[in-house]
């Protein structure tokens, strides 16, 4: 499930193996975010509700938990280092020994109100050898781990706890939004050359760099699609929705790929009367963001410092991202490559969910694909069932 600020996304998969075979994909509108944050734990449990029961309907099959994906402009990330000495004594390194450095190199001071999120594995050092990515039966008595650790604010997990609470849903896991998306829209060779990731949702853009296999630096900016929506709503005197409609439907990222004879209806705010306006206008209004939004971006790869290092270029996820011409003028203004991002390493999808805005929540489901714990059928539905009444009686006396 994907929490986002404008919609609440989930889906199903059965997985067989290396197979992915999706079973249902359900979206709702998601009210009670503001930037990525639950503003209002009613409304937001309601929102995962409806969109959780729309998911049961299409695939009759009912939902107990799930893995979420979670995004905040709180998110930053922090790289660490650990160093441990091999236990074993003709130093095979052995799965504890891996467990051991990571535990140490997730050892980090934060202050009390953040939290670890994940810790994502650069790379393994065995006596002085880096680029391992997995140290488990080789030889050597230095073991070393670099990480980066995904750090958010405690208050905005909780809050995302309680919501899920209310309505029984178990959190299995929480993962960081922008390592979804890049599992499902980046390959393997665009992350050891160097590529940033970006991704545009209506309240948030995630901006992460992967080199070397791996996530090495992120942030999460408070602008998406719906600052776009409002000054579109705001100059065109309509409602949030008309906005949102006219910039899905006829929007573009630059006046020069306007025609200015097209006209566009515009309903008032009542809904009662209607006004006319060239599709030049809108062009106008929206190339304005586009811009602002691409220096914003840009500022912050700059920040991480790894502007020379993309030989991969950009790649843009989010349904802000799916404005018509948005790469492109992005590709134009920064004078980088930038591509938009389809969920194409999930196999088999159809055509009406692959679409960038998807990215996330397709990515959670290669994520549990390369995370599962197998437990036999029935008692994992027997436990799910126990965790269900057992939460249920802790909602009771709470
Ligand atoms: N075809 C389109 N053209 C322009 N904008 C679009 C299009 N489709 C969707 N959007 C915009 O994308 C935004 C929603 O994107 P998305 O579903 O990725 O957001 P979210 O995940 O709910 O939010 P966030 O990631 O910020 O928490 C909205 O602002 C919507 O208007
Ligand atoms: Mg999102």
């Amino acid at each position: 499930m994907d929490v986002g600020t404008s919609r609440i996304k989930a889906a199903m998969a059965e997985i067989y193996g290396q197979d992915l075979h999706i079973l249902g994909i359900a979206h709702v509108p998601s009210l009670g975010l503001r930037k990525g944050n639950i503003i209002d734990i009613e409304s937001t449990s309601k929102s995962i509700d409806n969109c959780l029961n729309e998911l049961e309907r299409l695939t009759g099959i009912e939902i107990f938990g799930a893995t979420v994906g979670f995004s905040s402009v709180s998110i930053s990330i922090i790289s660490n280092h650990a160093v441990v000495a091999v236990g074993n004594p003709i130093y095979e390194i052995n799965e504890e020994d891996k467990q051991r450095v990571l535990q140490s190199a997730r050892n980090i001071s934060l202050p009390l109100d953040r939290t670890i999120i994940q810790t994502v594995e650069k790379q393994y050092i065995v006596d002085g050898y880096d680029g391992v990515k997995d140290p488990v039966g080789m030889v050597g008595s230095r073991l070393e781990a670099e990480v980066a650790v995904v750090v958010g604010a405690v208050a905005g997990i909780q809050n995302l706890q309680r919501t899920a609470h209310r309505i029984n849903l178990r959190i299995n896991q929480l993962v960081y939004n922008s390592l979804l998306a890049a599992s499902a829209v980046l390959t393997p060779t665009e992350k050891e050359m160097g590529v940033g990731l970006v991704d545009i949702g209506g309240g948030t853009i995630e901006i992460s760099f992967f080199e070397n296999g791996s996530m090495i630096n992120t942030t999460v900016l408070a602008m998406g699609g719906e600052y776009i929506t409002r000054d579109l709503a705001i100059v065109l005197r309509t409602s949030m929705e008309e906005a949102a409609k006219i910039k899905e439907n006829h929007g573009l990222a630059s006046p020069d790929m306007a025609n200015s004879e097209i006209m566009l209806n515009v309903p008032n705010i009542q809904g009662k009367e209607t006004s006319k306006i060239s599709q030049q206008v809108v062009a106008d209004i929206i190339s304005a963001r586009v811009i602002e939004m691409s220096e914003m971006i840009m500022a912050e790869f700059e920040q991480f410092g790894c502007l020379g290092y993309m030989p991969a270029g950009i790649v843009l996820t989010g349904g802000g991202a799916e404005l018509a011409g948005f790469a492109k003028v992005m590709e134009e203004y920064i004078n980088i490559p930038v591509r938009l991002g389809w969920p194409e390493n999930i196999k088999g999808i159809a055509d009406e969910y692959n679409h960038p805005r998807n990215a996330a929540l397709l990515g959670g489901l290669l994520y549990n694909q390369q995370n599962i714990v197998y437990t036999p059928a029935g008692n994992s539905q027997l436990n799910s069932m126990v965790e269900k009444v057992s939460s249920w009686f802790r909602d009771l006396f709470r």
